[in-house]
This record gives C-alpha cells, sequence and structure tokens, in this order.
C-alpha cells in the first residue's frame, strides 16, 4: 500500500464508533488497523513527517487494543501493540551474528584519507572509477536486526563481533525500527541489518532532567539518589541491557541502520551484489522498506579530498547536530568493488571511520581544595590550569571523595584528562600516566576540617569524609545560605556572598541571629544603601509568616526535602510538638523510612535545637501550622489538580494551596493519574498533551472555583 492509500484508509477507520466487531470484521480491522498503525510510526519516528494527529492516532490505538483484547488469538508478535513486552527480561542469551560485524579502522586526517583511497585503488588493481559514501559516525550502541519471511525476530548487540546478547524485547520497544519490512520483493527472505541505537541530545537531556527531580525527591525522602547519565551513548548502551521493556520503551531510543550484514534468499543463497548493488542504493532501499538511515547526512564525492572537505565541514557542525556522533564513515560505495577489496580479521578494507578531535582536553592538576557543604560534608576538588573544552574554560572540577581518587590513582601535578560530552558537567577521566616525571605527589585526604580544623570522621560503609564540629564556619555558612534560599525561608536579600560577608563581619553568628541584626551595621558595610538595608530587612521581616515547611526544609535536618517538610507540617499544631514524637509515630507518616525517622528524632531529641526553635518563635518567626494551609472542606478528596496557563483570579501558588486546603493533592506533570488540568490564558504544551489523556478533565478557572463554592 503506499502513502495515500494509507492516508484514505486512516481517514475511513477514523470514521469508525471504536467499538468491538464481529468475529469476521475483527480479523479484517485488525490487519488495517496494525498496518495503518505501523505507517504512521514510520512516519513519525523515522520520516519525521507525521500525517495524522496525535488524538487520532491514539484513537486507533486503543481500538487495536480493545478488539486485540476481546480476541486474543488475532494478536500476532509483529503488531504494534506488541512493541512493549510485559515480562521482565530474564536474561539475554548469546547469540551468533550471520556474518561477524567487524570493526573499523580509524583515521584522523586529509592524509590518512589519502592512503585509504591508494590502497582502494591499489587493491581493484584495474584503472576502475571509485565512489565514496560518506556518513556520520553514529555514537551509539551497536546493534544487528534479523528479519524473516519480513518479519522482524532478532536483535542483539554487538558483543565480540561474532556473538552478541539477544535484546529481542527491548529493542523492539524502539519505534524507528520496523516490526515488518517487505523484503520478500526483493527476493530476500533473510537478512540482518546493522546500525546504531541512540538517544539524540534533546533526548538526552530531558532524561537528564527527569532523573535529577527524581533525585531532588528521593533526597527529601532521604532516599539514596540514582546514578546521573553519563552520556547518551552510555545510557543507550545501558537501556538495551534494561530488564523490563517498559523502563527501556521510557528512555525513547531510536535505531539508525547503517549497513546490510547479511542477506540471502529462499534457498539460503546470498543476494547477488546486483540487488544490493551499492551502499547509497541499500540505504535508500533500507529507506523505503520503513528504516531509520543516514538521509541529508550522507553524500557521494569521487575525490578523496572531497571527502575529506565533507569530514571537515562536519566536524565544525557536530555540535550543533542533534545526535553525537564522534566522526564519518568512509565506504566504497559499490558492493561488488566491496568483495574485491575485501577485509582483514578485524575490519573491512573498503571502509574507514574518519574520527573527529574527541572533546577531551589535558591539563595540569595544580591543587586540591576541600569543600565543606552544609552538613559537614568534605567533597575535594581539583583545581587545573585552566582549559577550553566544548566552549567553555575549565578550572574546577569536582572529584567526589576520596574512593574516586583512589580509583583512578589521581596525583598532585598529574596531567589529567578532562571530558565533557554533550551538557553533562565535566569530570576527570583519568591521569595520563605515561606523562608523570617523578615530580606527582600522592593525594592525602586531610583528617581535619580544612576550615576549623576539628578531626573529620567517615562511617564505615560511607564514602564521605565529615567535618562533626557543630560550631564549624564553613558548614554555618553553607547552613545559613540555605536558610535563606529559595526553597527555604527565601530571603531574597540574603545571597551566598552576603551571608559570608556577615559572618565575617559577626552579624549573623546563627540562625536566630537572621531575625536580630544590627542593620546600622549592615548600612556602614561597604556597597550598603538605605535602600538596600530597607529590601533587605523587609525580606527578612515576611520571612516570619512563611508556611511552616518554609522553616522545616530552612532548618536542614538530614534527608528532609521540600516534600518530606510539607507532609511534617501539616501534622503538627506548632513545630516543637515533634519532640514528643517517637519513631514508630514518625515512621506511619507517609513517605518517611527509618532513615528520615531517625534523623528527625536526633534533631528533635536535642535540646539545643528546641531552644533555638523557641527562640525564633520569640523573635517573631512562625514555627506553627497555622489555618493558612490547614483544611476547611474535603471537597477536592481523592482527586489530583495541575494549573496551566496564566490564571486571571489568583496566583498558581495560591490555586496550589486551594486544592491543598480542600483536600486536593497537586500534581506537577500530565500523567495517567491527572484528574482536572485547570488551563489559563495561553496554555500551552500541557493542554495539548492533557487533551490527548481522555480521562483528565479540562477545565477553566471558574469551574474549578465552582468545585470549591
Ligand atoms: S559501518 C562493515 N557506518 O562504528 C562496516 N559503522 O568503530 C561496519 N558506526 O562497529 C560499520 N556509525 O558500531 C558503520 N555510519 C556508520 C557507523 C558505524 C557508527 C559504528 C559501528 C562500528 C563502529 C566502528
Amino acid at each position: 500500500m503506499n502513502q495515500a492509500a494509507y492516508i484514505l484508509l486512516t481517514e475511513q477507520l477514523l470514521k469508525s464508533t471504536f467499538e468491538v466487531p464481529n468475529e469476521a470484521e475483527a480479523k479484517v480491522l485488525v490487519e488495517q488497523l496494525q498496518g495503518v498503525i505501523n505507517f504512521h510510526d514510520q512516519q513519525y519516528y523515522v520520516q519525521s513527517k507525521p500525517v495524522v494527529t496525535d488524538y487520532d492516532y491514539d484513537l486507533l490505538f486503543k481500538w487495536l487494543k480493545l478488539i486485540e483484547e476481546n480476541y486474543p488469538e488475532l494478536i500476532s508478535p509483529d503488531s504494534p501493540t506488541q512493541r512493549v513486552a510485559k515480562g521482565l527480561n530474564k536474561e539475554f542469551p548469546t547469540v551468533a551474528h550471520l556474518k561477524p560485524m567487524m570493526s573499523l579502522e580509524n583515521s584522523y586526517n586529509a592524509a590518512d584519507l589519502q592512503e585509504f583511497a591508494r590502497k582502494v585503488k591499489e587493491a581493484l588493481q584495474e584503472d576502475q572509477k571509485v565512489k565514496f559514501t560518506v556518513e556520520p559516525k553514529y555514537d551509539g550502541s551497536s546493534i544487528a536486526l534479523v528479519y524473516e519471511n519480513d518479519v522482524f525476530v532478532r536483535a542483539a548487540t554487538r558483543g565480540n563481533g561474532t556473538e552478541g546478547d539477544e535484546i529481542t524485547a527491548n529493542a523492539k520497544t524502539i519505534k524507528s525500527i520496523p516490526l515488518k519490512a517487505n523484503f520478500s520483493q526483493y527476493g530476500i527472505a533473510k537478512i540482518e541489518v546493522r546500525g546504531e541505537v541512540i538517544i539524540d541530545t534533546e533526548n538526552f537531556k530531558k532524561l537528564q532532567k527527569e532523573r535529577l527531580d527524581i533525585n531532588k525527591k528521593l533526597e527529601s525522602e532521604g532516599k539514596k539518589a540514582l546514578e546521573l547519565f553519563k552520556n547518551p551513548r552510555n545510557t543507550a548502551a545501558g537501556a538495551l541491557r534494561m530488564k523490563d521493556p517498559k523502563e527501556v520503551a521510557a528512555r525513547r531510543l531510536e535505531a539508525i541502520i547503517y549497513n546490510i550484514g547479511h542477506a540471502e534468499d529462499i534457498d539460503g543463497k546470498d543476494i547477488d551484489t546486483a540487488v544490493l548493488r551499492s551502499q547509497f542504493g541499500n540505504m535508500d532501499l533500507l529507506r523505503s522498506l520503513g528504516f531509520k538511515t543516514p538521509e541529508a547526512e550522507r553524500a557521494q564525492f569521487d575525490q578523496i579530498e572531497d571527502v575529506s572537505a565533507f569530514c571537515l565541514a562536519w566536524e565544525k557542525k557536530r555540535d550543533n547536530y542533534p545526535i553525537e556522533i564522534d566522526g564519518m564513515v568512509v565506504k566504497v560505495d559499490d558492493t561488488a568493488q566491496q568483495q574485491r577489496i575485501g577485509k582483514t580479521a578485524h575490519h573491512p578494507k573498503w571502509a574507514i571511520a574518519y574520527k573527529f578531535k574527541a572533546r577531551q582536553a589535558q591539563s595540569r592538576l595544580v591543587r586540591i581544595d576541600y569543600q565543606v557543604g552544609r552538613t559537614g560534608a568534605v567533597t575535594p576538588v581539583a583545581k587545573i590550569e585552566p582549559v577550553q573544552l566544548a566552549g567553555v574554560e575549565i578550572s574546577s572540577i569536582s572529584l567526589h571523595n576520596e574512593d574516586f581518587i583512589k580509583d583512578k590513582d589521581i596525583r598532585l601535578g598529574d596531567l589529567v584528562i578532562i571530558e565533557r560530552s554533550g551538557d553533562v558537567i565535566p569530570y576527570i577521566v583519568g591521569a595520563v600516566a605515561e606523562a608523570r616525571t617523578g615530580q606527582e605527589q600522592p593525594i592525602v585526604f586531610p583528617d581535619t576540617c580544612p576550615s576549623c580544623q576539628h578531626h573529620l570522621v567517615k562511617p564505615e560503609d560511607e564514602s564521605v569524609w565529615r567535618c562533626i564540629n557543630p560550631n564549624c564556619i564553613a558548614q554555618l555558612e553553607e547552613r545559613l545560605i540555605h536558610f535563606g534560599s529559595k526553597d527555604a525561608m527565601e530571603i531574597s536579600g540574603l545571597g551566598e556572598e552576603i551571608v559570608r560577608k556577615f559572618i565575617a563581619e559577626n552579624i549573623i553568628t546563627d540562625m536566630a541571629s537572621i531575625y536580630q541584626m544590627d542593620y546600622q551595621k549592615v548600612r556602614s558595610l561597604e556597597g550598603w544603601k538605605d535602600r538596600s538595608v530597607e529590601n533587605l530587612k523587609a525580606s527578612v521581616e515576611a520571612s516570619k509568616n512563611n508556611p511552616l515547611w518554609r522553616l522545616i526544609v530552612a532548618l536542614g535536618i538530614r534527608h528532609v526535602g521540600v516534600t518530606t517538610a510539607k507532609m511534617l507540617a501539616k501534622q503538627v499544631d506548632k513545630l516543637t510538638d515533634l519532640k514528643d514524637w517517637d519513631e514508630e509515630k514518625l515512621k506511619e507518616l507517609e513517605d518517611i523510612g527509618p532513615k528520615v525517622a531517625q534523623s528527625l528524632l536526633e534533631f528533635f531529641s536535642d535540646d539545643d535545637n528546641i531552644a533555638l526553635l523557641n527562640q525564633l518563635e520569640s523573635l517573631g518567626v512562625n514555627i506553627s501550622n497555622n489555618s493558612q494551609s490547614a483544611q476547611v472542606s474535603n471537597a477536592l478528596e481523592g482527586k489530583t489538580f495541575l494549573f496551566t496557563g496564566t490564571l486571571a483570579k489568583m496566583s498558581r501558588d495560591d490555586a496550589k494551596e486551594l486544592v491543598e486546603k480542600h483536600g486536593g493533592k497537586n500534581l506537577s506533570g500530565i500523567s495517567a493519574n491527572l484528574d482536572y488540568l485547570i488551563a489559563g490564558e495561553k496554555a500551552g504544551s500541557k493542554l495539548t498533551k492533557a487533551q490527548k489523556i481522555p480521562t483528565i478533565n479540562i477545565i477553566d478557572e471558574d469551574t474549578f472555583l465552582s468545585m470549591i463554592q
């Protein structure tokens, strides 16, 4: 069927009432729906040219699911509903590739490419014309896909080149991999195509952001944070081996196919090079069958000088390309010539990689600074000679903890390799051991606090050294910076530099002193004017009336972040009540695990902390769960809400507060758990997203207000 026919069929199907048909109709419909959905997947994920709205697509998909549920015998493994398998991968059995997956030889400059071209011509031994195809070298995880009788039957990782891990269930979740492809029209009964599984840069950033958000939540609940993603390649490779195909689907992987590894006809005979004639033609063929292949990115040249120029031009624009690429691949285009040129045990002699310069830099490790956090954790920070890397100057890089330094055997004075991929913060890959002169010094982690000289301690099962001096100035600085920060007491005039200065000037000495500042003294400091002092005073005063949860966050109790604080604030009349709570009672609360409970117990059983709270109260700081956020009705009990766009009658924060006051729950994003989306003026992508989920009620501000009247 061609594109026009699919579009026509789509229109016809969309006119239906989406009911469960009788058996005879079901069979036809399942086939039509599968075909149409596969077609639209291809338009969207391969061609990036969707010809149906997401809404209509969902209608068709849900209908197919409904029919298949009622006639399970009609479910075929290549149905689009079967992309995400329900069970878990138990193991990834080893499978042999139909032909070995070879590596590529590397080249780094025009001279290397000249030499490659010379050898190619020499191997052909005739005065034949040679055409080169050039395409990006995708920096992902290689994959081999087998199709038998037009059906996708197996996916495997590269492994050792001869054998790889079978990861079919995970590969099926990748929408740019067609589940069916009409190879038989070319006499191909069985084929292995190869390519790269990648995550594009934008999607990678999204995944990383999602992970950072999850970590914030986990940390606030006292749970262990998830490791951040290192780079797109690593993330893609990791995803292919995940146990749960549902999680693989959530990584939104893509597969780009660039090679036919093996193709045979119905008798097991290799397909002739007259059919699969050229690299360029093979890519066109695969693209026409629904695969994502290098498209605008590939080019053909007769002259190797033009190949070099093309590679160089790509190296310049690689940062603007939405997928990580680490070079270009130059291939002799003609497959018959490829065969004549042959291969070594390791790589084909008709292809070569042109490697871009790595986004790595080397620099000298000059010094280690040790930074003390507000909980006393001491973090080593490498100070290096400033170096440019992917457009930014780098002079300071975290070394995380003592184990990191030991594992990498990094020494003072070492030449270190720094890497920065995508948007990830730079990290030290390791030291260049060969460059050592013998003058390098081992890094000895201090046993006393760099700020207060109190001795450091490290619990057996942790990797972090801590200063446990409650009067440590460095910790005090960090604690007071945290106290006034945006998620805590939100004292806008009390930023990082000012806190440090005020501590140095003895204007503030602890949390309570923030509310007893000598403003005359502040005025006398350099850079302060009447106006700025007034502003500071106003923001300090305003913070006294903060809702209780802000104070709980500001206290900096270990493992207690915004979520826990908000929940906790609702449980008490006055914060000091918590001193009478025992572990049992704490653990009964939603989301409070043993670690958080322990931390709260420690905090509230300490008389000094209770004295601090009493003192704050006497200075006018709210330590009560005052009526502001107390529940006033159950009108929204059990329902979830999300606001989007500009509201006319209230601020977003007020609106959220109303939800809570009436027993409802605020959600932060569109999901199937959302009951109501309140759309204000200029509502954007959230609204569009919500419109695709039929269970979400989309209402306006007035309707929302009428719900709580
Ligand atoms: S062709 C027989 N083309 O690079 C030729 N490989 O360093 C086989 N790669 O293992 C490879 N982009 O995983 C080819 N456009 C491209 C590629 C590509 C990335 C990977 C591939 C290969 C590795 C070699």
